[in-house]
């Protein structure tokens, strides 16, 4: 029976030690150590031991299966350890390895022109409104002194979507609707950019839907000279800070006067180029004195307040200070045009 034992102990601790995975090892230990495992059964056939073999034989029997176990934990231990290191070197990175770029878009040029003038009236106590897109007829024409019929619709071709509802073609609802909001009571700064649409055909200088950026005050005392001076620096922080710029009469039915305003051409300074066609100044922006009737029909007393707005298109400011030559770049998201206008 001592035999047996030994032979036993032998032939486990070989297996143990020739096998290769854990599971090999799993599969000796219920082999040899197991309820139905040769062990057990020695120890089973014990009874028939005289009772002074019996401790002895027991001492052995559990000294060999103490040899088997730990042959097994150690040899555990070690195929863990390789798994381990397997893993490792599969998984390994290579931290020298140069990175793959990551690649960061740029703000559009619209997004950027409108950003920049946003800061410029912000920073001279101006907030920024916003209306919706598709506006009532009421906002849109009516309350801007444009009653149903007046010949001065026509300069707007419109997107209608009911009688009532249409695509706003300007920004200056958002006038009549900022006064309506303020209840009668100055004073009103405030800017509106927003996107707007004509039903015109798009060409290198045309779109049917655009951006423009309302501006709109109205106070006490309120004169021409502050619609100018206003310009004036707007301008300049825009083109340059030696621009002058030129009031010319013109028409707008919710102004009175109205003026359409000219900054001196940035290329040339004034003397005339392709820029500024010749003429050494640039149209930028329509503007004038807010006529009586829209701030009375939006409840100011035209009496004792007294206001100037302006409208300009962001398209136009844009390519003229890129030197973008085609309104239609602005759309057609290629990003070989957007990239270019990457800042930090
Ligand atoms: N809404 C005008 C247009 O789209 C632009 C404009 C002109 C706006 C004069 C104004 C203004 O506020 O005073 O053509």
């Amino acid at each position: 029976m001592q035999e047996t034992l030994k032979q036993l102990e032998i032939e486990a601790i070989a297996k143990v030690e020739a096998a290769s995975s854990l599971k090999e090892v799993n599969d000796i230990r219920v082999q040899y150590l197991g309820k139905k495992g040769p062990i057990t059964e020695v120890l089973r056939g014990m009874g028939k031991l005289s009772a002074e073999e019996r401790p002895k034989m027991g001492a052995l029997a559990n000294e060999v299966r103490e040899q088997i176990a730990s042959a097994i934990a150690e040899k555990n231990e070690q195929l863990e350890a390789e798994e381990v290191k397997k893993k490792l070197a599969s998984q390994t990175i290579d931290v020298t390895l140069p990175a793959s770029p990551i690649k960061i878009g740029a703000r559009h040029p619209l997004t950027i022109v409108v950003e920049d003038i946003e800061d410029l009236f912000i920073g001279m106590g101006y907030t920024v409104e916003e209306g919706p897109e598709v506006e009532t007829d009421y906002y849109n024409f009516e309350a801007l002194n444009l009653p149903k019929e007046h010949p001065a619709r026509d300069m707007q071709d419109s997107f209608y979507i009911t009688e009532d509802t249409l695509m706003r073609t300007q920004t200056s609802p958002v006038q009549a609707r900022t006064l309506e909001k303020y209840k009668g009571q100055g004073p009103v700064k405030i800017i509106c950019p927003g996107k707007v649409y004509r039903r015109d055909s798009d060409d290198a200088t045309h779109s049917h839907q655009f951006m423009q950026i309302e501006g709109l005050v109205v106070d006490h005392n309120i004169s021409m000279s502050d619609l100018k001076g206003t310009l004036e620096t707007v301008a300049r922080k825009m083109f340059g800070e030696d621009r002058e710029i030129r009031l010319r009469p013109s028409f707008f039915p919710f102004t009175e006067p109205s003026v359409e305003v000219d900054v001196s051409c940035f290329k040339c300074g004034g003397k005339g180029c392709s820029v500024c066609k010749g003429t050494g100044w640039i149209e930028i922006l329509g503007a004038g004195m807010v006529h009586p009737n829209v701030l009375r029909m939006s409840g100011f007393d035209p009496e004792t307040y007294q206001g100037f707005a302006f409208g300009m298109g962001v398209e136009r400011i844009a390519m003229l200070k890129y030197g973008i030559d085609d309104i239609r770049h602005f759309y057609t998201n290629d990003i070989r045009f957007t990239k270019q206008f990457k800042q930090d």
